[in-house]
């Protein structure tokens, strides 16, 4: 119990720079009143002692502001921060290390018995006031703007926002193969360099890349709309960049490195 204890503990140091030591994180932080209310609570509904659990989890609610059913299931390590106004169903599933911000509910849309509420893999964090509705998965690594409200599964490592929640980074992963495939365009693996080989030339090349991406992207939207406009700006041809160039940058790489 001590060990789960400190467990929780840390992870509020890992989550929360505003938090100064065990002490304050024991008697100041009402999410981990919330969680260790709830872990009671629902030990006593899987006792089948309902109603004291329903007693218990609404003790919890009028001592911290956040309404956890004693039915959900909830993984290790989770954390709620200021917590006001978090509500989470009786069918909602949380993995471990996930973080929910106040006002976020992970509620149902409608009133049939069996799983309604959404289930949160490993990690995911729900930013302040979002609503997540129905019984879909938001994947592990996920994050959910503050504000949004989702009510379709979430791919794991997407960020989805706004309302109706729509996916503005769909992974990591993604971000990586985007990156493999500028790198490949202009002939040059400024990627080439693993996280354990920090090579700061190799990064800074990296990030202006990101940029040049973004750049790229913004630069495709607004031509896009000068062309609904009926303008032929964007029709003409950007200079090529030559081969050449890169043979030399990486034949220079060959001979310092030889
Ligand atoms: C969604 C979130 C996780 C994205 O963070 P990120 O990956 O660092 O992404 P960025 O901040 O670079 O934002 C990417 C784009 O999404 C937009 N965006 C970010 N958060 C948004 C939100 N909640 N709603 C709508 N749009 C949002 C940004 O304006 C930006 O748009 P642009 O590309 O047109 O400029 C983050 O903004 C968020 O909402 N976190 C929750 C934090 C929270 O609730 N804190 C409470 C503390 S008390």
């Amino acid at each position: 119990m001590f060990e789960r204890l400190r467990e929780d503990i840390q992870s509020v140091f890992h989550r929360d720079p505003a938090a100064r030591n065990a002490f304050e994180v024991l008697t100041c932080y009402p999410g981990m009143h919330a969680i260790w209310l709830h872990r009671l609570s629902h030990y006593l509904w899987t006792l089948d002692w309902k109603w004291l659990a329903r007693v218990v989890s609404n003790f919890g609610r009028w001592l911290t502001g956040i309404e956890i059913h004693p039915g959900a299931t909830i993984g290790r390590r989770f954390f709620i921060d200021h917590g006001m106004g978090i509500v989470i169903g009786e069918t909602a599933e949380i993995g471990d290390d996930v973080t929910l911000y106040q006002g976020v509910t992970l509620g149902g849309t409608s009133w049939n018995k069996g799983k309604r509420h959404p289930t949160l893999e490993s990690g995911v964090v729900v930013g302040a006031g979002a609503k997540v509705l129905g019984p879909f998965t938001v994947g592990a690594g996920a994050k959910v703007g503050s504000n949004a409200v989702v009510t379709k599964a979430v791919p794991a490592g997407a960020t989805v926002v706004g309302i109706p929640g729509r996916i503005i980074i769909k992974s990591d992963d993604d971000v990586e193969a985007k990156r493999k495939a500028i790198a490949e365009k202009l002939g040059f693996d400024a990627y080439g360099v693993s996280e354990d080989m920090p090579d700061p030339v190799a990064r800074a090349i990296g990030q202006l890349l990101d940029h040049l991406q973004a750049v790229d992207a913004r630069l495709e939207g607004m031509c896009g709309a000068l062309n609904a406009l009926g303008s032929d700006y964007c029709a003409k041809e950007l200079p090529a960049l030559h081969d050449e160039v890169f043979d030399c940058v990486k034949d220079g790489g060959e001979t310092k490195a030889g």
